[in-house]
């Protein structure tokens, strides 16, 4: 009796320190994986910020927002429980083999009969299972991408009676996971049963010769029921193992996932001693060819030579798709020229920091947004320690001083997500000021003004003579009549300069010009 209290006693002890290094455990495995999942979404998203336009034009958005979510949620699980269990079910898998081994060899011999068998299981099902894992979450990018676009393009929707349109794309995508989930939720869980079924086969054989060494003499009862216990154990362990690898399975598609933008080299990078400053904000391209895709047959621009004096005001003109926005781009280095080279201040652009480059080229984008945030917020964008004196200034030049003045609010008027609560041409003027408020050595407007009424327009380009001289500005625009006072027009045309002079000089000159004049004043006259 005294060894089975002693023994009692000693169970009793090994559970309870077994509960409290359980929860121990259970608590560091929760701080480490959710601290693991947190540094993963930081480096991420620090990661983003360094991406160049081509860099981000590479992932959609949609992607990217699954990838800091359901992919970084996958791999903290994964990790969870991986920390919580690679190193215990391996070591309670040897103690408990090591015991039966010493009980009676022969019998623990049926286990390295039947492991074999349960490895090439498990290794099937993997094998099947990751692909489809992967191909699964190229879907939810499409799902979500399907839903972003849809909610952000409501109204569109609506107008064009497409919900039902919209509503068998999402279904047939959300359908096609389902299908996916079905198929390797499926063959992960033929793990279980492989698992039983192999642990069971051993546990008869164990019955079964055991019971025959026991009545042969040649075993006693209590090792045959240690030799059961032992087996749980293993079952147990094998389990673990088992669920390490079905989470090895979906987080290592996840993964890869999140290497791929982690691994993704920022194409435009400070260079190695940066110019910490423009000189002046005069522009010179010297023979510049520009391709998307790096591929010098497709170049959208070619071979463009242009000299532009600090101060000057240069309008451009062309079709759309012309190239105007992409010539435009290269200057704040949005992206990098394919051969030739863009000075800026007598500098090559890749020379200056980037920051600094930027600060000094201040680009109105033809798809620009305003942040949610009031108009003062968005306005500080440009220029975080403006005055007000300042802020009101600039918006005078934009045209956009007298109706912020017309909300109740004025200037602390709350703008929703993507602008949604101030007109077209009202976000275009928000834009512009906050462009000018910057006070940039080059100043450009990308078809900044399409949505603002003639008059207006007018009024704009006749604020930026009088009040910011000595800024370099480039105006991109559809309308002869927004560029028609600049020193010079630029006519773009396929990617090539078809003509650079005044109004008068191209009116002369240029078929392109005089036919886009002659189109818009007849329209006007009529
Ligand atoms: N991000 C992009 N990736 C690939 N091609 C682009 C991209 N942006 C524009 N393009 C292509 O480059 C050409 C010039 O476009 P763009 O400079 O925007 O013309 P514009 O501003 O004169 O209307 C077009 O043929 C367009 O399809
Ligand atoms: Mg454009």
């Amino acid at each position: 009796m005294d060894y089975v209290w002693w023994m009692g006693t000693l169970i009793l002890v090994c559970m309870l320190a077994y509960l409290a290094f359980g929860a121990l455990s259970g608590s560091f495995a929760a701080k480490a994986s959710s601290g693991f999942a947190r540094n993963l979404r930081h480096d991420m998203f620090c990661q983003l910020q360094k991406f160049s336009f081509s860099n981000i034009d590479k992932f959609k958005t949609s992607s990217i927002i699954t990838r800091l979510t359901t992919d970084v949620m996958n791999v903290q699980n994964a990790y969870q429980t991986i920390i919580l269990i690679a190193v215990k079910a391996p070591i309670m898998l040897i103690f408990a083999m090591t015991a039966i081994f010493t009980i009676n060899t022969r019998l623990a011999l049926i286990f390295l009969g039947i492991a074999p068998l349960m490895l090439i299981g498990l290794y099937l099902i993997f094998r099947y299972a990751q692909p489809v894992f992967t191909r699964m979450f190229t879907k939810i990018d499409r799902m979500n991408n399907v839903v972003q676009e849809n909610v952000r393009g409501i109204r569109i929707v609506k107008s064009y009676v497409r919900e039902e349109h919209e509503t068998e794309k999402f279904t047939s995508v959300s359908n096609s996971i389902r299908n996916d989930s079905v198929k390797a939720e499926r063959a992960l869980n033929f793990n279980g049963p492989i698992m039983m079924s192999s642990i069971y086969t051993a546990m008869l054989l164990i019955s079964w010769i055991g019971a025959k060494l026991v009545v042969n003499k040649k075993m006693t009862t209590g090792q045959l029921t240690i030799m059961f216990t032992y087996t749980m154990q293993i079952l147990l362990s094998l389990m673990m193992v088992s669920m390490i690898i079905v989470m090895l399975v979906i987080s290592r598609a996840s993964a890869a996932r999140i290497a791929e933008i982690l691994e993704e080299e920022p194409d435009i990078r400070n260079p190695e001693a940066p110019i910490q400053e423009v000189k002046d904000g005069s522009i010179d391209f010297e023979n510049v060819s520009f391709s998307y895709s790096k591929d010098k047959e497709k170049c959208c621009l070619i071979d463009i030579d242009l000299h532009i004096r600090s101060g000057e005001t240069v309008g451009i003109i062309g079709g759309t798709g012309s190239g105007k926005s992409s010539l435009v781009q290269l200057i704040p280095r949005l992206y990098d020229v394919t051969s030739g080279r863009i000075k800026v201040g007598g500098v090559d652009v890749r020379n200056y920091d980037l920051n600094v480059i930027r600060d000094n080229v201040t680009m109105v984008l033809q798809k620009n947004v305003l942040f949610s945030g009031t108009i003062r917020e968005n306005l500080c964008w440009g220029n975080a320690e403006a005055t007000d004196e300042e802020m009101r200034q600039a918006c005078e030049i934009a045209q956009a001083d007298s109706f912020i003045r017309s909300f109740p609010e004025g200037y602390d008027t709350y703008i929703e997500q993507d602008g949604t609560n101030v007109s077209g041409g009202q976000k275009q003027r928000l834009c512009i000021a906050r462009a000018i408020l910057k006070k940039p050595k080059i100043l450009i407007l990308d078809d900044s003004t399409s949505a603002v009424d003639t008059k207006t327009d007018a009024q704009i380009q006749k604020g930026f003579t009088e009040l910011v001289p000595g800024m370099t500005k480039l105006i991109i625009a559809q309308r002869i009549s927004s560029v028609e006072n600049a020193d010079r027009i630029i006519v773009i045309d396929k990617g090539r300069i078809s003509g650079i002079g005044t109004h008068q000089e191209l009116l002369a000159g240029n078929d392109i010009y005089r036919e886009v004049y002659e189109s818009q004043k007849r329209g006007g006259e009529e």
